[in-house]
């Protein structure tokens, strides 16, 4: 079928979907080739139909989406591109989305921001069973990414994003909730999360933080849509690329994003979890993301008698598979105030003290080892 490939409310680009198998048969016509997504153009700034299609595939939900085949067969679906044609493509994290061709639809009848939606594939994606009811597939979790169960709710005139733990100890979520307690003493931009119980399970929950005027643009398509020369390292090209943006200082970000995941010992600070905000009429960067998803950290799938907070091997991304080499990219820790993490040790505990999962034993090892991390920081900084 044919439809308009659209930018909030510009006309973008005409194209042929195929909506079951989630691949762009052609690219008929192109009408705004500066809003066409940052990421499917190749490096040299033209489109092309695999381009297109990749993005298009990227954007439903992975496939590696811990309970989806569950899922679908509750849906009585086959492929996350289905589900991502049912809402049009559109999503909670930025402004595109295709208009079957001739249909009178608009951004201002559709779009998740201003519309309140059904939380029924949310539901069921988070491990729910189905409503008895005809379940509605109109919904920002059909574009919405990452591994974790997670869905998007309305709270408060809100729109929230809740997402589980995974694994023996559950630990997603207070992972989050101890995050934000550091980079909040640090004074690092951050998205805020806060713990939700809800029928005997534990969720991280966090509001959008993008609205209708803007995009989320992941590091990973930035890094996509140039060529890397080789005299630069990825992190000083991803610099570079913010501040041929006009973002304003990027290497700060980097610099306490890096320090973050240090503390934190951060395993999965891939490119598709930092990023840039644009506008999404003018095109203009506006700044960098407020550092989110730092779940995947404190040993969380390391049994307790196996972890070592010292080791100068606990691997890290996106830049340095350790994080004793990762932290060498940092160029200067001039803001960073480390006696502001006094006392973080106990305010750490008091939160995991909250999980079922994570016992007294536990809970000393990943606070202590946040202690020795910050004390080994300070070593690094000193030295580097
Ligand atoms: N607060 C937010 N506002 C807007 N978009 C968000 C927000 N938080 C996350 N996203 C988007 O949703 C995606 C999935 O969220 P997140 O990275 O937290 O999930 P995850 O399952 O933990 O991911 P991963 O597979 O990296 O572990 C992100 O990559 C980002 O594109
Ligand atoms: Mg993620």
């Amino acid at each position: 079928m044919d439809y308009i490939l659209m930018h909030k409310r510009k006309k973008t680009a005409r194209v042929s979907l195929d909506e079951t198998e989630g691949y762009i048969r052609e690219i008929y016509d192109v009408y705004a080739p500066e809003h066409i997504p940052v990421g499917a153009a190749g490096p040299e700034g033209t489109l092309d139909r695999a381009g297109l299609s990749r993005w298009w595939h990227r954007r439903a939900i992975p496939a590696s989406r811990a309970g989806l085949r569950e899922a679908f067969a509750i849906m009585d679906i086959d492929s996350p591109e289905y589900l991502l044609e049912k809402c049009w493509g559109l999503s909670l994290s930025d402004q595109y989305w295709m208009c079957p061709e001739g249909s009178s639809l608009t951004w201002d009848d559709v779009n998740f921001f201003e519309h309140d939606f059904s939380e029924d594939v949310g539901n069921i994606l988070l491990g729910g069973t189905s409503p008895s009811r005809n379940i509605s597939l109109m919904s920002p979790d059909n574009s919405s990414d990452g591994w974790l169960r997670k869905k998007w709710s309305l709270s408060g005139g809100k729109r929230v994003l809740i997402k589980g733990g995974s694994g023996v100890y559950r630990q997603e979520p207070y992972n989050e909730v101890l995050a934000c307690r550091i980079m909040e003493r640090l004074g690092i931009p951050h998205t805020a999360y806060s713990l939700l119980q809800q029928e005997g399970a534990v969720y991280s929950v966090c509001e959008d933080f993008i609205t209708p005027d803007t995009d989320l643009i992941t590091a990973a398509d930035l890094l996509r849509n140039e060529k890397q020369p080789n005299h630069l390292s990825e992190a000083e090209f991803f610099i570079r690329i913010c501040e041929g943006l006009g973002l304003e200082n990027p290497r700060l970000f980097v610099d306490q994003m890096l320090t973050v995941d240090f503390i934190i010992a951060n395993e999965d600070r891939h490119t598709n979890n930092f990023g840039v905000i644009r506008n999404a009429e003018s095109l203009e960067y506006m700044g960098m993301a407020p550092i989110y998803d730092n779940g995947t950290s404190l040993w969380l799938n390391t049994r307790t008698d196996k972890i070592r907070p010292l080791s100068p091997k606990l691997p890290s991304k996106p830049f340095k598979p350790t994080h004793h080499e990762q932290i060498k990219l940092v160029s200067s820790f001039e803001w960073m105030e480390l006696e502001r993490l006094d006392g973080i040790e106990e305010e750490c505990t008091a939160v995991l003290a909250g999980s079922e999962y994570i016992d007294e034993e536990r809970r000393k090892v990943i606070c202590g080892g946040i202690r020795e991390r910050i004390g080994l920081l300070g070593e690094l900084a000193g030295e580097i």
